[in-house]
C-alpha cells in the first residue's frame, strides 16, 4: 500500500504526481457518460479533492453503491484540473469502497441548521462548519503553547480533582464514591464525608489558579491549559459546564504586566488564526459571520482599549442607554454592559481594570483606595468577557482578612497562606476561556459549536 496522501497536501502539490493514494469520505457523486466524479473529503482541510473515476477502472463496479457519506480509498494520478477553483484533481486508476453509507446518512448535501447538527455530535464533525471549528481549535491549542514556550513559561498540570473552590462561587461538581441512596451518616444525621474516597469532600476544579500560584512561586512563569468544570445553571450561548481554560501565573508581575500578557496572547492567537487557518476563516466569514476577517484584522491592527471599572461605570451611566439591569458601582457588569463598552463605545477589545472588591473573589490584591482590587477582565465585541485575571494578594495579613471577609475556612488553606509566609512575591495571572477565544476567531455565536462534545445543563 503506498503511503496515503492527505487531501491538504494533494491540493497544495507543486507538481503532478503519479500513483498516489487518497482516502476519505464522499461528499457528493456526479455521474456522467463513462465517468463519475467524486468529491472526497478526508478532514485534513476544508476543501475536497475531486476524483475522476473512469467506469472501466478496477472497483468502479461499486460506484452505484458509493453514496454521500461512504468511505473510499482511491489510487490514481494527481493531474491539473480543468475545473474552476481547483488546481488538481485525482484521475483514478482504482477505487475501493471501504465503508458503505446508505440514504439514511443524515448529512446529505443540503445545508443543516446548527441545532440539527448538535443533535448528531458523533457525525457533525464531518461537516465543513464543525470540521473547520475543530481544525482551528487544534491550531489555536498549538499556538497557545508556542506563545508561552517562546516566552520561557513552564507548562504545568494542576489537578482536576480538588478540595478548594477557587472562585468561591459554589459552582462545584462533587466527586464522590459514596452510594447516593444510603451514604454513611454521622451522629448529627449529616453525610459523613470523612468516609468518602478522599476522606473529605472533593470536587472537579473550577480553575487551576491556586495550584498554579504555588508553582509560579517556584518556577517563576507557568501556565496551565486544561479542562475546568462549572455547575453553573446558566443556559447561555457563552457558558459550558465543561470548558478549557488557559491560566498563566507569573511571579514578580503586577496588574499592568498581567494585562500586557493577556492582550499580547489574544492578538497572537488572532494573528495566527488569520495566517494558519485562512481557508477556515474565509469559510466562517462567508457562511457564519459576515465581516469576520475584517473584524479580526482590526483586532491585531491596534492596541486594545483600557479603562478602569470606575471610568467604565461613568461611561455607562452617561450613555443614555436603557439597560435591562441598572448600572451600579460595586456590582459586576452584566453582559449587556460589557457589550455596550466593547461594541458600541470602544468598538474594539477593551480591558477593564480595578474592580470593586465586593464583586470579586478573595484572592485579588487590594488597592490602596481600600475599595477596589487589582482585577482585570478583557472584553471583546460579540462575546463580552474572554479573560478574567488579577494581581494576587501577596501580603499575609491582608489575604487572611479577605478570606475571613469571604467566609472561608483558613484551616483548609494553610498551604495557600504558606506562599505568603515563606518568600512571598507579587504575582499575577489570568484565565482565558479557550472556547470563548474560539468563538472570537470563528465568529460562531454559540459555544456548543466550537466544542466537539459540549456539556451544558441538561446535556452530557
Ligand atoms: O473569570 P473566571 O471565572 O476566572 C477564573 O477562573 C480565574 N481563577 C482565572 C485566573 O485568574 N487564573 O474565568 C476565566 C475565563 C472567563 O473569562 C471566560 O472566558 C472563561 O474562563 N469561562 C467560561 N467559559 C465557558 N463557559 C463557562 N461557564 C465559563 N466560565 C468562565
Ligand atoms: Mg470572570
Amino acid at each position: 500500500m503506498p503511503p496515503r496522501l492527505k487531501v491538504r497536501h494533494a491540493l497544495a502539490s507543486a507538481q503532478p504526481a503519479a500513483g498516489v493514494e487518497v482516502a476519505g469520505w464522499v461528499r457528493t457523486k456526479r455521474d456522467s457518460k463513462g465517468f463519475s466524479f467524486l468529491e472526497v473529503n478526508d478532514g485534513s482541510c476544508l476543501r475536497n479533492l475531486q476524483a475522476v473515476v473512469d467506469h472501466a477502472v478496477p472497483g468502479a463496479g461499486d460506484l452505484p453503491e458509493i453514496l454521500t457519506g461512504a468511505s473510499v480509498r482511491i489510487t490514481g494520478d494527481l493531474v491539473p484540473s480543468p475545473a474552476k477553483g481547483q488546481a488538481w484533481e485525482l484521475k483514478a486508476t482504482s477505487l475501493a469502497l471501504v465503508g458503505r453509507a446508505d440514504a439514511a446518512f443524515p448529512l446529505q448535501k443540503k445545508g443543516h441548521t446548527p441545532e440539527f447538527l448538535r443533535s448528531i455530535p458523533h457525525l457533525r464533525a464531518r461537516t465543513n462548519r464543525i470540521g473547520s471549528a475543530l481544525r482551528v481549535r487544534s491550531v489555536m491549542a498549538m499556538e497557545i503553547h508556542r506563545f508561552f514556550q517562546d516566552r520561557g513559561f513552564a507548562y504545568v498540570h494542576t489537578p482536576v480533582i480538588t478540595a478548594s473552590d477557587c472562585e468561591g462561587a459554589g459552582e462545584l461538581f462533587r466527586v464522590t464514591t459514596l452510594d447516593p441512596a444510603s451514604p454513611p451518616k454521622g451522629a448529627d444525621g449529616k453525610v459523613d464525608w470523612a468516609a468518602d474516597f478522599f476522606g473529605r469532600q472533593a470536587y472537579l476544579t473550577v480553575s487551576g489558579q491556586l495550584e498554579g500560584e504555588t508553582l509560579a512561586c517556584a518556577l517563576g512563569d507557568v501556565y496551565t491549559f486544561g479542562p475546568t468544570f462549572r455547575a453553573e445553571n446558566s443556559n447561555t450561548s457563552r457558558h459550558a459546564s465543561e470548558f478549557w481554560m488557559i491560566e498563566p501565573e507569573m511571579a514578580f508581575c503586577d496588574l499592568a504586566g498581567d494585562m500586557d500578557v493577556a492582550e499580547a496572547l489574544v492578538q497572537h492567537l488572532v494573528r495566527a488564526a488569520l495566517e494558519r487557518c485562512a481557508d477556515e476563516l474565509a469559510f466562517f466569514d462567508a457562511y457564519v459571520s459576515k465581516g469576520l476577517l475584517e473584524r479580526l484584522r482590526g483586532i491585531v491592527a491596534q492596541p486594545f482599549a483600557r479603562v478602569s471599572y470606575t471610568e467604565a461605570v461613568e461611561l455607562l451611566l452617561a450613555s443614555g442607554q436603557a439597560f435591562e439591569f441598572p448600572v451600579r458601582w460595586g456590582e459586576n457588569f452584566q453582559a449587556e454592559h460589557e457589550r455596550w463598552l466593547t461594541e458600541t463605545h470602544f468598538r474594539r477589545p477593551v480591558t477593564v481594570h480595578d474592580y470593586p472588591a465586593s464583586a470579586k473573589p478573595f484572592y485579588m490584591r487590594r488597592n490602596d483606595d481600600g475599595r477596589t482590587v487589582a482585577a482585570m477582565d478583557l472584553l471583546v465585541p460579540g462575546i463580552g468577557e474572554i479573560v478574567g485575571g488579577s494581581q494576587r494578594e501577596e501580603r499575609l495579613d491582608l489575604l487572611e482578612a479577605a478570606m475571613r471577609a469571604h467566609g472561608l475556612d483558613l484551616e483548609g488553606y494553610g498551604w495557600y497562606l504558606d506562599l505568603r509566609r515563606f518568600g512571598t512575591v507579587p504575582h499575577a495571572g489570568f484565565g482565558l476561556g479557550f472556547e470563548r477565544l474560539l468563538m472570537l476567531v470563528t465568529g460562531e455565536g454559540n459555544i456548543r459549536d466550537v466544542t466537539a462534545f459540549p456539556r451544558t445543563p441538561g446535556h452530557a
